[in-house]
């Protein structure tokens, strides 16, 4: 694949080979997942990953833009989707059209996404009808956290019919793919099997039509705390914390800089 795929094409990607995706927040780690995702999420854990934040809460648009610009520039092949922080879209359908519009031309995303089920999809529809393509995000939505009372599995038992229910609004309304987090597994299944756009889980099901993860949680960067859903992949953040040690050890003993690293007062003559 030499261009980025469109919402169209996600879209389009239902039922088959599973969608690839993580976030990113920064070029480097967007230039080194391009060839190997399908779409990039500039999430707004960008406010918890990088930025120190208890919360997806106070994360600024301010934030997002400049974030979703590091990410674009990475990106030669991947789609960027980037994430409505808390407060940008919910207040009315044109309050989201305003700051989505500042996203989409701002940051050069090809995407937006929000959080909510079937009390946004009439914002959903707002969008889409005027150039906007959104990627929704139901079951654990982290920006209602307050309301939600802590980072719980969602749609279990009863509360399964209401999270279907959600999924099948942002479908109709024109979302392009929906973001199942932290749900049962054969509740993801389910939403898969009977909504006709794509499901990118996270703590959702193998089953979905894709996957998204926080790049720094399966890095074993960000180890605050992690998620049951979270794989490690790797151990990146030990190896920098060893590789800070050793650095510091070696200046303390004056081991380095070493005669690599230093340079001679006079150029050294050009070999015949
Ligand atoms: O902000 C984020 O990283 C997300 C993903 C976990 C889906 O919304
Ligand atoms: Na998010």
């Amino acid at each position: 694949r030499k261009t980025a795929p469109l919402p169209d094409d996600i879209r389009a990607r239902k039922g088959g080979t599973p969608i690839v995706s993580l976030t990113a927040y920064t070029t480097p780690m967007a230039e080194l997942m391009d060839a190997h995702c399908d779409f990039v999420l500039v999430g707004d854990s960008v406010g918890m990953v990088l930025h120190g934040l208890p919360s997806t809460i106070g994360v600024t648009m301010e934030m997002m833009i400049l974030h979703g610009q590091a990410v674009k520039r990475g990106l030669r092949q991947a789609m960027m989707v980037v994430d409505m922080p808390f407060g940008s879209y919910e207040e009315s359908p044109q309050q989201a059209f305003r700051n989505a519009a500042r996203i989409m031309s701002e940051t050069g995303a090809g995407a937006v996404k929000l959080e909510g089920g079937q009390g946004m999809a009439e914002t959903i529809a707002f969008l889409v009808a005027r150039g906007i393509p959104v990627m929704a995000h139901i079951g654990l939505t982290p920006q209602s956290i307050n309301t939600l009372g802590g980072y719980k599995v969602q749609g279990r038992g009863a509360a399964g019919t209401q999270l279907m229910a959600d999924a099948q609004a942002v479908a109709e309304a024109g979302a392009f793919a929906v973001v199942l987090e932290k749900v049962p597994q054969t509740l993801a299944d389910r939403i898969t099997a009977d909504v006709p756009i794509p499901t990118i889980g996270i703590g959702a099901s193998a089953g979905c039509d894709g996957q998204v993860l926080v790049v720094d949680d399966m890095l074993g960067l960000f180890t605050k705390f992690k998620p049951k859903f979270v794989k490690r992949y790797a151990n990146l953040g030990e190896q920098a914390e060893a590789a800070v040690a050793a650095y510091a050890e070696e200046v303390r003993t004056r081991a380095f800089p070493a005669v690599d690293h230093v340079f001679a007062d006079a150029v050294p003559e050009a070999k015949s």
